[in-house]
């Protein structure tokens, strides 16, 4: 029996050093159930299959977010037949998978006791990569808007295209702070030229400048008498924000397709169109708002950010949560087992040192299935930032979420909007406001289907934002090494993941055949050794 179970212990203590080595880099776990305190935050996540098992929600109604906001590919509404083709599932389908979502009990709890959000990406839609050009997708947004419960009279359901803002307002410690979500579709209005389309550039614009878009100059105006709908204008709170939140379905600054290049294809993001994520990048920087990037889509998790005076005038910060109930792991083909063995082998905290250093790039990716957090806490200051964490900065305990405890969780969420209130044009007002004078920070989190951090970030509000006309020529500023991306990045360099990934895999699987050979040899050496002895003892006796 022993001799049986030596080689299964000895590759089990293999694969936990592994698991364990690749888990030094997470930061401390964090209770979900006594999240720390913020006055506002937003849950999300994306990819979600609505036939896999869905382990997040239990964690994600820990928090009790204000919102929780799904980032795209509420369900895969398309997939492979079995000769490889792709296939959209039809309209039938496609409503089935949705009601089959909300149906969930841990989701439909979640949705009870708080406001449900989102914008799509390209599963949702209808069609892998799909945009403009895609048939179905005047059904694809009534079927989605129906999923998230849109009111009828919603201008949402007027105008092509899912994308909408919210305000936030009556936050803060004296309730004159404000936060504002912008969720934009990529999908709908996406061709070769284009990921936002003339019509939701025009309405970004105004979203993000306050209704001063139109007319003031940028050199980057979208063509003059281009058609513009008042009724498609839907936010009447134009008032500024102390932080922005852009949600795109696909990741922003980080070029995915590149670094993963020979591994994997089809790998969107905004960096295919380099017009496009600068037009996004200069709107951000004329707003001068304090203002943080959310994306999913890659079936990882990861914080990416570009130090400040590189791609904006303060620090882009980036948090991409993908995979709540599927990540890259599961798209290892099955074939002789190598899905169950990278399972086995490959630890969910991808090691930095697989990632070449080249700008920010050696950062952690987390590839269990995870959800996101965005915590604010307008009273924390400079001297607050130890090891990144809030700290309390006052004893009443009126924080949100500080008392926690396992029970009650079926009150809703003590939000100060409400969980079911109008966001929109709620508490409008107040004079043109400048990020670098903001107290308070954000905190971006990358949790696991326990509700565990495994990549964190906080970032003073005072140090996002700001325009370019306070440091200069952006143009100088850009070059520095520290602003390198993957489009930097040498041949040889590219060619550093894809070797060491595999490399690293094969290591651990000769070690593991090498331990459990060696383990063979001995005992039968062993077995060998006693079978010479009984000989022996048999001669003797005979
Ligand atoms: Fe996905």
């Amino acid at each position: 029996m022993t001799r049986r179970l030596a080689p299964v212990a000895t590759l089990l203590a293999i694969l936990a050093l592994g698991a364990v080595a690749g888990e030094v880099a997470a930061p401390p776990v964090v209770d979900p159930e006594r999240p720390d305190r913020a006055d506002f935050r937003l849950a999300f996540g994306s990819c979600s299959r609505h036939d896999h098992p869905q382990t997040v929600w239990g964690a994600v109604r820990g928090l009790r977010p204000d919102a929780f906001v799904w980032l795209g590919d509420v369900i895969y509404a398309d997939g492979k037949l079995k000769d490889g083709t792709r296939t959209y599932y039809g309209n039938d389908a496609h409503r089935r998978m949705y009601a089959a979502q909300s149906a969930h009990p841990e989701y439909a709890a979640l949705a009870r006791e708080t406001r449900v959000l989102g914008t799509w990406d390209d599963h949702d839609f209808g069609f892998n990569n799909a945009g403009s050009e895609w048939g179905e997708k005047i059904f694809a947004q009534r079927a989605f808007l129906d999923f998230l419960g849109e009111p009828e009279a919603s201008p949402r359901r007027r105008r092509p295209g899912v994308y909408e803002s919210y305000t936030f307002r009556g936050l803060g410690r004296d309730a004159s702070r404000s936060v504002r979500l912008v969720l934009l579709d990529t999908r709908y209005f996406k061709t070769d030229e284009t990921v936002l389309g003339e019509e939701q550039w025009r309405w970004l614009e105004r979203v993000l400048l306050g209704g001063e878009g139109e007319g003031s100059s940028s050199g980057d105006e979208p063509p003059s008498g281009a058609n513009l709908d008042e009724s498609h204008v839907p936010p009447d709170d134009l008032a500024p924000v102390d932080l922005t939140i852009v949600g795109s379905s696909i990741q922003v600054h980080p070029d995915t397709q590149t670094l993963l290049e020979g591994l994997a294809r089809g790998i969107e993001s905004w960096n295919a169109h380099p017009r496009e994520k600068r037009r996004l990048l200069d709107l951000v920087a004329r707003s001068r708002a304090a203002t943080v990037f959310l994306s999913g889509d890659v079936h990882h998790a990861e914080i990416v950010t570009a130090p400040p005076a590189c791609e904006l005038p303060g620090e882009l910060v980036e948090l991409t949560s993908s995979g709540m109930t599927h990540t890259v792991l599961d798209e290892i083909p099955k074939a002789f087992g190598a899905r169950r063995l990278a399972a086995l082998v490959v630890p969910k905290m991808l090691p930095r040192w697989l990632f070449p250093n080249v700008g920010t790039l050696r950062r952690a990716r987390f590839v269990g299935h995870n959800f996101g957090e965005v915590a604010v806490d307008f009273d924390a200051h400079d001297g607050e930032f130890d090891d990144g964490e809030f700290r309390e900065t006052r004893g009443d305990g009126a924080g949100r979420g500080g008392g926690g405890g396992g029970g009650g969780r079926d009150t809703p969420s003590p939000s100060p909007i409400g969980a079911r209130g109008d966001l929109r044009g709620a508490f409008a007002g107040g004079a043109r406001f400048s990020s670098r004078n903001a107290t308070g920070a954000v905190r971006l989190n990358v949790r696991d289907r326990h509700g565990r951090v495994k990549i964190s970030k906080t970032v003073r509000l005072s140090d996002l934002g700001g325009g370019w006309s306070e440091l200069g020529d952006r143009g100088t500023l850009g070059g520095r090494p520290e602003c390198a991306t993957e489009k930097h990045l040498t041949r040889l360099e590219l060619a550093r993941l894809p070797v060491l990934a595999v490399a690293s895999v094969l290591a651990q699987v000769l070690v593991v055949a090498f331990s459990v050979l060696a383990l063979f040899a001995r005992t039968a050496r062993k077995i060998a050794r006693a079978q010479k002895g009984a000989r022996r003892k048999g001669r003797k006796e005979a």
